[in-house]
């Protein structure tokens, strides 16, 4: 039967129902999931992210991830909702998921773009932009991974506002940029992983858009992408690349992605869902399902990396908090 809180996800569901969802998992998981409020709007509606937090003592690392950034990109939304549904159902028994709890919140905001979802749902299915007005109302939206404050407007965005790609008025001219900004900004000493979910392509993409310059950690983010890229071939048999999204897709300024990098998250990746074409943004519902599943395991790959860096050994043999206490209960464990 179903409950309050359960999600099927056969279909995408339109915002008023994840809306409910979201309120209603808050109460089914009270004291685990949290609703956040983040911000308003352009069209005035409240943001909210869920900050997935089974109660510990220990201090913990954040991993952000945002969905529906580009609201054609239905399957994106879906994502996020199926992972936390997922973590929820799951946290208590799989050890896998429990381990990343202890040191690890989430925070997931299912749509970042809300106006533009609803508008994909009232009138046009291939909206990408939010819904802000220009020109006095000559036209509308700005797309919202080209409003960054990242090199912002230097290559792969545009300044006419009737274009897919319009970065907007101004770096972070747009609430809902801000609102995710300003969140990241506060929160940024404790963020270890930004993961940002799209469609389509099936690529696990990497800083920078902006330039062909590597980042800091480029070999570092290239290993843990590809291992990540690996994931949904072995659940699904479905083909993921990774790369720098310069090298790999195009090059683009202000999105999400770079400026998380460059303010200091370590590890930052665009994932671009299924498919790889065919269908496009148009995603058939047949396809939910196993395109989070295996989405869902390329994200715990991404997450066994992150975890392992921090609360295990590190590459250089030092050994970190857990690894110490560790190696006080257990006789004999090497230590590099
Ligand atoms: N989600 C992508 C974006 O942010 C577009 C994906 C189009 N896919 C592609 N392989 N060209 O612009
Ligand atoms: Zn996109």
């Amino acid at each position: 039967m179903e409950e309050p809180g359960d999600l099927f996800l056969e279909q995408v569901p339109p915002m008023e129902e994840i809306y409910q969802w979201m309120s209603q998992i808050s109460k089914k998981y009270s004291g685990v999931v949290t609703q956040r409020f983040l911000g308003m709007t352009y069209q005035m509606r409240p943001m909210y992210y869920l900050k997935i937090s089974p109660p510990s003592d220990n201090t913990k690392k954040i991993i952000w991830m945002d969905c529906g950034i580009h609201t054609r990109e239905w399957i994106s939304s879906a994502f996020c909702q199926w992972f936390v549904k997922d973590i929820l159902q799951n946290y208590q028994n799989n050890s896998r998921i429990r381990r990343f709890l202890t040191y690890l919140d989430f925070n997931v905001l299912p749509v970042l773009n809300i106006d533009g979802y609803i508008y994909t749902w009232t009138t046009d299915r291939l909206w990408r932009k939010s819904r802000s007005s220009h020109n006095d109302g000559a036209c509308f939206g700005t797309d919202l991974n080209r409003n960054f404050n990242s090199a912002w407007c230097s290559i792969g965005a545009s300044k006419d506002c009737r274009d897919e790609t319009f970065c907007g008025a101004g770096p972070v001219s747009e609430p809902e940029t801000k609102a995710v900004s300003s969140l990241i900004e506060r929160k940024e000493e404790d963020i270890l992983c930004f993961l940002t979910i799209h469609s389509y392509g099936q690529l696990i993409l990497t800083p920078y858009g902006y330039t062909k310059n590597i980042s800091s950690n480029h070999k570092e983010l290239i290993q843990v992408g590809q291992k990540a890229a690996n994931a949904p071939r072995a659940k699904h048999g479905t083909n993921y690349r990774a790369g720098a999204s310069a090298d790999i897709l195009y090059a683009l300024s202000g999105s999400s992605r770079d400026w998380a990098k460059d303010t200091g998250i370590p590890f930052s990746y665009t994932f671009e869902l299924r498919d790889n074409g065919t269908h496009q943004f148009v995603l058939p519902e047949a396809q939910i399902q196993d395109t989070c599943e295996e989405t869902m395991e390329a994200v715990l790959s991404i997450l066994d990396d992150v975890y392992d860096k921090y609360w295990h050994l590190n590459s250089a043999g030092k050994v970190t908090s857990t690894a110490v206490v560790l190696s006080l209960l257990v006789p004999f464990r090497p230590l590099f």
